[in-house]
């Protein structure tokens, strides 16, 4: 089935997103590469090299650019830039600047997120985001931001999946790593109530450096949806996972959206997907219109007027094809939200690069893949296909 297509709203953001620690190897001094080389957490794979982004970021971002992506979003690695608790990094200071003024020399604007799961050592060994201090110390890492936000970005995202970060440290509390069949562990309420504050200080610092940026941060949606009579125990184990996270966006300058599949609730909590569902590469079912609903969801908690950008979405798969399925209905459910009247500013592809998928190199998202030995970049047929529509500057009905 065909329909006509969809003009881009003004100014909307056509791009790519990428996280430092999943592209750019050895980020030594994060608490990730330390679990990585602990046998007890069981980390399946370490990120070693990455991509090699820390040194090929340029041909990152040629590579972007020549596809016809407009944007870029990537993130400044806190472990890098304030490797020992107090004493910054000048040099990395200038590298990520170089990055900003890389993109902008491109024709890519720069979504610059500052905190993207990776915590420095020193924080995360004085107790991480529940530790006295910690919300003052996020803050004055990002006043040392300064020399790389403060001109030439427009859009800042101070901390990717907040929500999920709780529940990261709801499942820790629990002594469970695992997470259950279907739906998300309990999130742990003392890192919610940390990350809120700290999102509230990052804010402020943020506009204190240039009030002219955009700051917001990026919820991770998992679209629940109710079965018939399950409305209230839906909205209820939403709550805390997170329209909670939804609301402290109240005040900010966009929310960003992130959205890959759904999870079905009945009278008893999450169901899983049924055994004959189409399941990708992460064992996530298939299913391309959950940002249409997550941006739906988003409008409804935090109100229309609220700009929404979809800072996150896409499939892990090896099979090309369907991620241009995936993401032709994902972009037809984004249109017709639009159509509907939703701020709708903007589209990020989750990812740029075949990347280090937290534990393991296997789930591919990649709209580029990477050689992980030479680290030769090739773009898969997806990144041409998406990259285009930035050029003609429209968004496909089309359904399929
Ligand atoms: C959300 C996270 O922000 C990103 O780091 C991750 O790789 C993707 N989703 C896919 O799981």
């Amino acid at each position: 089935m065909t329909d006509t297509s969809l003009h881009f709203p003004d100014g909307f953001l056509w791009g790519a997103s990428t996280a430092a620690h999943q592209i750019e190897g050895n980020n030594v001094n994060s608490d990730w590469w330390r679990k990585e080389h602990d046998p007890a957490a069981k980390i399946p794979e370490p990120s070693l090299d990455a991509c090699d982004s820390y040194h090929r970021w340029e041909q990152d971002m040629d590579l972007l650019a020549g596809l016809g992506f407009t944007d870029y979003r990537f993130s400044v690695e806190w472990a890098r830039v304030e490797p020992v608790a107090g004493t910054f990094s000048r040099a990395e200071i200038a590298h990520y600047r170089r990055m900003v003024d890389g993109a902008l020399s491109r024709g890519l604007r720069p979504l610059v997120t500052l905190h993207h799961f990776t915590l420095p050592q020193w924080f995360e060994d004085r107790g991480g985001w529940t530790a006295d201090g910690a919300v003052d110390l996020f803050a004055r890492y990002v006043e040392n931001c300064a020399p790389i936000i403060a001109g030439g970005v427009r859009h800042v995202c101070t901390i990717n999946e907040p929500n999920m970060i709780a529940v990261m440290a709801g499942a820790a509390k629990a002594g469970d790593h695992g997470f259950p069949p279907a739906g998300l562990p309990t999130p742990d309420e003392d890192t919610t109530h940390a990350v809120i504050a700290a999102h509230h200080a990052a804010v402020k610092a943020v506009r204190a450096i240039n009030p002219g940026i955009q700051v917001g941060w990026s919820i991770a949606n998992q679209v629940y949806q109710a079965l018939p009579g399950a409305e209230d125990v839906t909205a209820a184990y939403r709550y805390p996972r997170e329209d909670v996270f939804i609301e402290a966006a109240r005040g900010d300058d966009y929310i960003g959206v992130q959205s890959y599949t759904r999870t079905k609730i009945g009278p008893d909590g999450p169901i899983p997907a049924p055994q004959d569902a189409e399941r990708t590469l992460t064992q996530w079912e298939y299913y391309p219109p959950a940002v249409g609903h997550a941006l739906r969801h988003t409008a409804d908690v935090i109100g229309r007027g609220m700009p929404l950008i979809v800072t996150e979405v896409g499939i892990a798969t090896s099979d090309d094809t369907r991620r241009v399925d995936y993401y032709t209905g994902s972009l037809a459910a984004v249109a017709a939200a639009i159509d509907d009247g939703l701020n709708i500013q903007g589209y990020l592809a989750w990812s740029a690069l075949d990347n280090y998928e937290w534990g393991s190199y296997k789930p591919t998202f990649g709209l580029i893949a990477v050689d992980p030995v030479t680290f030769e970049r090739t773009p898969k047929p997806s990144a041409v296909w998406l990259g285009n529509l930035g050029r003609v500057r429209e968004l496909p009905r089309t359904t399929t």
